[in-house]
């Protein structure tokens, strides 16, 4: 602890760091607050309460919301995870991941001399994991939900039926993966416009109307039989996927414990395996308590390297120990118990790095790609959910299913195809993830809600691949420690370590000259991102009002409340 006296001195002594961030109040509500990557989204969240609904009934809304209007992530035709606390303080986690379809094994992406063919994992019909989107929003809804079923899907419909319109980044991201859509479809879907996509151009989606139509009418059967599950399972057929109806029959949602971990007084409500995000967050948080790292100066060098320091050693956890506890025994309570922790971040040197064990198969730069999304919503009688979706990589497999017109995912990226090859987020894996029929893929999405005292506190999450957690974690700090308004803790600039590769990364212009050359002084290899990223969250403030934070910096993200 002498060193971290020293660093605090040391960092008293030095110039500010450039924090460069109007300070900003995201919108208040005196109710309720949604807040999504999409305004189309959160206004349809934020109508569903005021027309009576509690935050299960519009989360099932702003779900099938997105899945029209923002394609690339929105979805459903993949999966993802939900972490919720009723008004009563009691928590609960539905786990709707993908799973690895029946007929999949555990060297389906080796070539014949075993080594890792990324590709047939990333894109195309062999990329696709059974999606869980329609049967976990179902079940959250038959649980938890009082409004119809039919009224949540309805203005979802309404969008794909009379269009919307695309904002920029909309249009960008669909003309960015026009070569991807024309490699993986069989046919020529929606998305493909040889003219290019403009903002403000208009999207009808006729064939997923229809789809959403069925799942109105017939919930989760809607979507998984019938026509809708015939048209999938035709898709598979004419791209050599191996998704079957039996997989679309047997695929259910499994609720969950949430991992309950503390920090400062905090209690941190968080996503358990098959994400990696709730035991991963609980982790850091527990190396940020022990070495005091809201004591530092916010974002200063000591701080960074600091905060990367925990992070390798819980991302190299992660890739060793972590998979889906259906299959794998994980060793959750020992991961988070305090000896363990202790014993694990005792190398720790504050002013000093520590090098990531060296990778012998090369470093693969982070793909920079607004992939999964998440939003947060509390309702007026203060039940708080925090969901995480995703397709994996923006737009998935980029198939869309012929006649639905719907995106399938590419999760099964997310498996250790090979142990020591890394996924296309740079994230290594071991046996804990390899791939077995039935089996979730170990994700990184880490929705949480915090709580303070008793009452409900943060409702966070966010995209990112192999950043999320790392972005979760800062934005907790940022309120807990900084004191920050939800918007500047999301505006704040990130940094992140994810053990493999070697590298620190940082968010593009975010950070002085000065304090990146202080950081390469200590040893990190420096990668600049466009972003790190992009968080939707919702602070409950002291004089109980509700603030939403949303990264309309990074995004289109938009919080409303009322
Ligand atoms: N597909 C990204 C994740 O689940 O972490």
């Amino acid at each position: 602890m002498k060193k971290l006296a020293f660093l605090i001195l040391l960092a008293a002594c030095q110039p500010k760091p450039t924090v460069q961030t109007i300070p900003e109040t995201g919108p208040t509500g005196k109710s309720a607050m949604v807040a999504s990557a999409h305004p189309l989204a959160t206004k349809v969240g934020v109508q569903i309460m005021k027309d009576g609904g509690n935050a299960f009934d519009a989360a099932v809304a702003v779900k099938f919301a997105l899945s029209v209007v923002y394609p690339q992530a929105g979805n459903i035709g993949g999966g993802g995870f939900a972490v919720f606390r009723m008004a009563n303080g009691s928590v609960g986690a539905l786990d709707f991941r993908e799973k690895a379809p029946l007929a999949a094994s555990r060297d389906m992406y080796l070539d014949e001399v075993g080594e890792f063919t990324e590709d047939l994992s990333t894109i195309g019909h062999q990329a696709v994991g059974v999606p869980g989107s329609v049967a976990g929003m179902w079940e959250l809804h038959q649980e938890y939900g009082k409004m119809e079923w039919q009224s949540l899907v309805q203005p979802a419909i309404d969008f794909a039926f009379e269009g919307f319109s695309l904002t920029k980044n909309g249009a960008s991201i669909l003309n960015h993966y026009q070569d991807e859509f024309i490699e993986a479809n069989k046919y020529t879907p929606w998305m493909i416009n040889k003219d290019g996509w403009k903002e403000g151009m208009t999207v009808i989606q006729r064939e997923l109307t229809a789809t959403l139509g069925f799942i109105r009418d017939s919930g989760r059967d809607g979507f998984y039989k019938g026509i809708v599950g015939d048209q999938l399972i035709k898709e598979m057929m004419r791209g050599n996927g191996i998704i079957t109806q039996e997989d679309l029959d047997t695929y259910e949602p499994v609720w969950r414990d949430p991992v309950v971990s503390t920090y400062k007084g905090h209690k941190i409500i968080g996503m358990p395996p098959p994400s990696s995000g709730g035991i991963a967050l609980a982790q850091l948080l527990y190396g940020a308590e022990k070495f005091d790292l809201g004591d530092l100066s916010h974002n200063s060098s000591e701080y960074i390297n600091l905060m990367a320091e925990l992070e390798k050693r819980v991302y190299a956890d992660r890739t060793i120990h972590l998979g889906d506890m259906d299959f794998y025994d994980t060793p959750q309570s020992t991961l988070l118990s305090p000896n363990y922790l202790d014993e694990r971040f005792d190398g720790i040197a504050m002013n000093s790095m520590t090098s990531s064990i060296e990778i012998t198969n090369g470093v693969i730069p982070l793909k920079e790609s607004e992939q999964t999304t998440h939003f947060s919503i509390v309702d007026s009688e203060g039940n708080a959910v925090s969901i995480t979706t995703t397709l994996n990589g923006s737009m998935g497999s980029k198939v869309m299913v012929k006649g639905a017109g719907f995106l399938l995912n590419n999760e099964m990226d997310d498996f250790s195809a090979k142990p020591g090859s890394p996924n296309m987020f740079g994230l290594l894996g071991s046996e804990a993830n390899a791939i077995e029929p039935g089996k979730r893929m170990l994700s990184s999405m880490t929705p949480t809600i915090v709580e303070k005292e008793g009452q409900l506190r943060i409702v966070a999450g966010t995209p990112g691949g192999s950043t999320i957690i790392t972005s979760v974690f800062q934005t907790i700090l940022n309120v807990i420690d900084y004191d920050m308004t939800m918007q500047d803790a999301v505006n704040a600039p990130r940094a992140h370590h994810q053990w493999m590769p070697d590298m620190l990364y940082i968010e593009k212009g975010r950070l002085s000259e000065s304090l990146i050359n202080e950081l390469e002084q200590i040893g990190h290899e420096i990668n600049e991102r466009k972003y790190i990223g992009k968080m939707d969250c919702i602070l409950v403030r002291d004089d109980a009002t509700l603030e939403g934070g949303s990264d309309r910096m990074r995004g289109d993200s938009y919080s409303e409340g009322f």
